[in-house]
C-alpha cells in the first residue's frame, strides 16, 4: 500500500469494505455475472452500512465522509465485483454529488436524503445516441411550459438505467446556445413519459443493467431544475471530474484482484519440475503488474486528495483514469497469460476481471477524452 497516512476513520472503512467483499460480494459475483443479476441485496445492504452516501452530511442521510474513504471502500468493492462498484459510484458520485453540491435546500431535502441512505437508487443521463464524448452537443429538449419544463428526447448507456428511481438529467432548454443551453433536471423515474427502452447485452459489469431511456412528454415541475438554467454543461463535467476518480478506483479495484488471483496461481501451478512462480519470466511480469497498480493507486489518491482539499483536481483525475484504466486492461490481459488456458475459462475470476476491466477505458470519459483534459491542462500550465 503506498505510503499515506490514512486517518483511523479511513483504515475502518477500509476493513469494514474488505470484510464485507469477502463475505458478501465474492461468494456471488460470478454467478451475478453469468446471470445479468443486478445484486440488489448487496446494494440494499450497502446502503445500510451507509456506503451509498458516502460523502453526503449526515443531515441529509449520508456518512459524512471524506472522498478518499470513498475511494478507498470502491477499491475493496471492486475487487470482488466491479458491477457492484459500478451501481455504488454511480448513485454516490454522479447523482448524490451534483445534488449535495448545486441542489437547494428543498431539493436536498426531498430527493437526497433517500439516495444517500440508500433507500433509493439514482442514475446519470447525460450521453445519447449520437452524444457521447461530444456530450454538448445533446438533442433531448426541456421546454417551460408553466410551472413544468417538458422533456423530450433519447438518452443512451445509462448504467442503473432499469432499476433507479430517481434521476439526474441533462437537456437543451436552448439548443442554439450548444452547451451554454444544456440544464440539468432532477427526474422522478416514475413520472409519465420515462419509458425505458432496450438493456445492453455486454462484454463486462454484466450485473449491472445500461439502459436507453426515453423522454416522451415528459413533464418535470419546473422546481426539479438543478442549478439554474444553462448551468448544466458545467454540472455534468464538475460531476464527471469526481466521478472519474471513482472510475479509476474501479480500475485498480479490479487490477489489484488479477494481480493477487495471478500470485496465488502461479505460486501453485506446476510446470517443469517447479512452481511457475519460479521462472524469472513469470517474475517479471509480476513486478510489472504490481508497479503498475501500484502507481496507479498513487494517482487515485493524490486526485482524492487533491479534492478533499478543494483544490483544482481536473487534470489528476484524468490522469488517476487514463493511467488505472489502462492498467487494469494491461494486468488483467497478463493475468489471463499467466494463468495458460485456465485464465480463458469462467473456471478462474481472471475471465471476468478482463472483460470488466475494459469499461474503465471508455465510461465516464474515454482515455482519448482523458488525453485532452490532461493536454489542455498541461499545455496551459508550461509557458
Ligand atoms: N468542470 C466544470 N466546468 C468545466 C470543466 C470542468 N472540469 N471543464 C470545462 N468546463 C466548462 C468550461 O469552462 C466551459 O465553460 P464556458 O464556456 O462557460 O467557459 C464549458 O465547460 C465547455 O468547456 P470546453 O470548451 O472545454 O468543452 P468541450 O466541448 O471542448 O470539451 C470535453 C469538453 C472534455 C470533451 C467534455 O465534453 C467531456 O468530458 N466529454 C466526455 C463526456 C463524458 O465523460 N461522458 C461520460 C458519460 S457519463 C457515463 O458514463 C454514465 C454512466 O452511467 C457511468
Amino acid at each position: 500500500m503506498p505510503i499515506i497516512n490514512l486517518s483511523e476513520e479511513q483504515k475502518m472503512v477500509r476493513n469494514t469494505s474488505r470484510e464485507f467483499t469477502e463475505n458478501e460480494i465474492k461468494p456471488v459475483a460470478a454467478i451475478n455475472d453469468r446471470e445479468h443479476k443486478f445484486p440488489k441485496e448487496i446494494i440494499d445492504k450497502l446502503g445500510k452500512l451507509g456506503f451509498m452516501g458516502m460523502n453526503v452530511p449526515e443531515q441529509y442521510g449520508g456518512s459524512g465522509l471524506d472522498y478518499l474513504s470513498y475511494i478507498l471502500a470502491l477499491e475493496e468493492i471492486c475487487k470482488g465485483c466491479a458491477s457492484t462498484g459500478a451501481i455504488m459510484s454511480v448513485n454516490n458520485s454522479l447523482v448524490s454529488a451534483p445534488l449535495k453540491t448545486f441542489g437547494n435546500e428543498n431539493q436536498k431535502s426531498s430527493f437526497l436524503k433517500d439516495l444517500a441512505s440508500g433507500n433509493k437508487l439514482g442514475c446519470f443521463m447525460l450521453s445519447e445516441p449520437e452524444a457521447g464524448s461530444d456530450a454538448a452537443s445533446m438533442k433531448t429538449t426541456a421546454t417551460l411550459d408553466g410551472d413544468n419544463y417538458i422533456l423530450n428526447g433519447t438518452k443512451s448507456w445509462i448504467t442503473n438505467g432499469a432499476e433507479a428511481d430517481l434521476a439526474i438529467v441533462f437537456a437543451s432548454t436552448d439548443r442554439s446556445l450548444k452547451h451554454k443551453g444544456v440544464s440539468a433536471f432532477i427526474v422522478d423515474m416514475k413520472t409519465p413519459g420515462v419509458n425505458i427502452g432496450k438493456l445492453e447485452d455486454k462484454l463486462g459489469i454484466r450485473a449491472t443493467s445500461t439502459a436507453q431511456v426515453f423522454f416522451e412528454d415528459c413533464k418535470v415541475p419546473a422546481q426539479n431544475l438543478l442549478g439554474s438554467e444553462g448551468e448544466g454543461f458545467k454540472i455534468a463535467l464538475y460531476t464527471l471530474d469526481g466521478g472519474r476518480i471513482g472510475i479509476a478506483a474501479q480500475a485498480v479495484g479490479i487490477a489489484q484482484a488479477a494481480l493477487e488471483e495471478s500470485v496465488r496461481y502461479a505460486k501453485e501451478r506446476r510446470a517443469f519440475g517447479k512452481t511457475i512462480s519460479d521462472f524469472q519470466g513469470l517474475q517479471f511480469m509480476i513486478a510489472d503488474m504490481a508497479t503498475r497498480v501500484e502507481a496507479s493507486r498513487l494517482l487515485v489518491w493524490q486526485a482524492a486528495v487533491m479534492k478533499d482539499r478543494d483544490e483544482r483536481y481536473s487534470k489528476q483525475s484524468a490522469m488517476a483514469k487514463l493511467f488505472a484504466a489502462e492498467t487494469a486492461m494491461w494486468v488483467t490481459t497478463k493475468a489471463i497469460q499467466i494463468h495458460g488456458g485456465y485464465g480463458y475459462t469462467t473456471d478462474y475470476p481472471v475471465e471476468r476481471y478482463f472483460r470488466d476491466a475494459k469499461i474503465t477505458e471508455i465510461y465516464e470519459g474515454t482515455s482519448e477524452i482523458q488525453r485532452i483534459v490532461i493536454a489542455r491542462e498541461t499545455l496551459k500550465e508550461i509557458e
